[in-house]
């Protein structure tokens, strides 16, 4: 964790936006995998690493704006839990490195809600996204599990979306490391992609980096031959000449942060003319992107100029026709990037997606879109210094979708079907960087990851 000032300073910031009432932030349990005492890996909740950077359960921070204290709640482990956990810092302890001076047992906590509901001040919460936290929000509120959605703050989700989209210097200094770790995890894979392996133990070697230098992966592994199924986490394929293999995937640090890199490589080390014209389209979708990314810029227009940039392409391949430009406005390029370009990267992968993603990704003045493509662009507003996001653009032939429009005639002004059918067993590309806004456009984050053809092909063949 960070040194306790940062954690001061950044309670300090929301007290600067919120002036009454107290914030609660509870922090994640340990998940069963099969058995109670058999747990997955644990994770904490973001917003409790954001204000108070603990990464255990069994507390529960409390921020009160009107009396100007944190509080942590929490029990001191007993000689059982030692026995098997070995020595264990006191919740007094852990409250002093994040530099809050209340501690109080567990047992003091619904008392104190019900007396700030009684004095007819505000208990601020985030909306839970576990089914544990729910319950156990109900019982300290005596909110109805059914009732709390509405009853969620929007103010403090307001104001900590404010905080976290800019990433202060010590989050960056994560966000590059973790990067690094990104990056040597698709090195390897290129390094190690064999025509005969199986895509279970290219997903492995890179999991295993993942876990030897942080956390483990910031998300399930994406490591597929099918990369047109856009979240594929089935690694069961052998590696086969002539496919592609795409990877999406990043690691979260010891302190959680995350990356989140994709590349897409031949299996066989050299891309067919085919794939590398498709390849090309989307490279110059991510470069552009990259190049033209800068605060003052809503990310809704780097996205809008991806989607023309790919329908540019795909007309000259004969794939689509007619104005491209117009295709990619009406949403026609959907048929083959059905996603957005990108989202907020950070503590989460999709950074704050718990807090809703419109209220994180929109505001007043960039609206989402409700056309098929475009209204899943997770980041539309205008990018600011500080905020860090991905960059993503892919094609990709989805043959039950290809059957549904063409069955349905949609678009038959800008796509050609007789052309896209001979792309049917093609797959998917997708080319994902991670981007920081500065002062003057952006920086990609990390060591330089080979992504052109070129520098693909270059490191497949020098590992063969
Ligand atoms: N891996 C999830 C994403 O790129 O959005
Ligand atoms: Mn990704
Ligand atoms: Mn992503």
């Amino acid at each position: 964790m960070f040194t306790k000032d940062i954690y001061i300073e950044r309670r300090n910031k929301l007290r600067q936006q919120i002036k009454h009432g107290i914030a609660v932030f509870l922090t994640n349990n340990e998940a069963p995998m099969n058995y109670p005492s058999n747990t997955y890996r644990y994770r904490q909740d973001s917003n409790f690493i954001y204000f108070f950077g603990l990464q255990m359960p069994g507390m529960v921070g409390v921020i009160d704006f009107d009396e100007d204290k944190d509080f942590i709640f929490g029990d001191d482990f007993t000689i059982d839990d030692i026995i098997w956990m070995g020595n264990q810092p006191t919740i007094g302890d852990l409250a002093a490195r994040c530099g809050v001076a209340n501690v109080q047992g567990m047992d003091k906590l619904t008392t104190y809600i019900s007396q700030v509901q009684k004095s007819g001040r505000k208990v601020h919460f985030l909306p839970p996204y576990r089914a544990d936290n729910k319950i156990f929000l109900s019982l300290i509120t005596g909110i109805a599990i059914e009732n709390i959605p509405a009853q969620v703050s929007t103010e403090l989700i307001k104001a900590i979306v404010a905080l976290r989209a800019i990433k202060g210097e010590e989050e960056i200094k994560e966000m590059d490391k973790i990067c690094d770790i990104g990056v040597m995890m698709h090195t390897a894979v290129m390094k190690d992609c064999r025509i005969g392996k199986t895509e279970r133990e290219l997903a492995g070697i890179a999991e295993g980096i993942s876990l030897s230098y942080g956390n483990g992966y910031s998300f399930p592994v994406i490591l597929s031959q099918d990369g047109q199924t856009l979240h594929n986490h089935n690694h069961e394929q052998i590696l086969t000449d002539g496919r592609l293999l795409l990877t999406d995937m990043g690691a979260e640090s010891v302190s959680g942060y995350s990356s989140d890199y994709t590349r897409t490589i031949p299996v066989n080390g050299k891309f067919s003319q085919k794939q590398k014209e498709i390849y090309e389209i989307v490279l110059k979708a991510n470069m552009e992107s990259i190049r033209t990314a800068q605060a003052g810029i809503p990310y809704w227009n780097i996205h809008l100029n991806a989607t023309t940039i790919i329908s540019e392409g795909l007309t000259q391949l004969g794939l689509m026709k007619g104005d491209y430009k117009a295709a990619a406005q009406e949403g026609a390029h959907a048929l083959f990037m059905p996603h957005g370009l990108g989202h907020m990267l950070g503590l989460d992968v999709h950074d704050m997606e718990d807090l809703g993603e419109n209220f994180v990704g929109y505001d007043e003045q960039t609206q989402r879109s409700n056309i098929f493509g475009h209204a899943s662009l997770r980041c539309g507003r205008k990018l600011q210094k500080g905020f860090i996001v991905t960059v993503e653009p892919g094609i990709y032939f989805i043959p039950q979708l290809i059957d549904i429009w063409e069955r349905e005639q949609k678009f038959t002004q800008y796509i050609n079907y007789s052309k896209v059918r001979e792309y049917l067993n093609f797959g998917g590309i997708r080319i994902e960087d991670d981007i920081l806004i500065t002062d003057n456009g952006c920086r990609v984050l990390g060591q330089p990851l080979a992504k052109s053809v070129a520098e693909i092909e270059t490191l497949m063949q020098e590992n063969h």
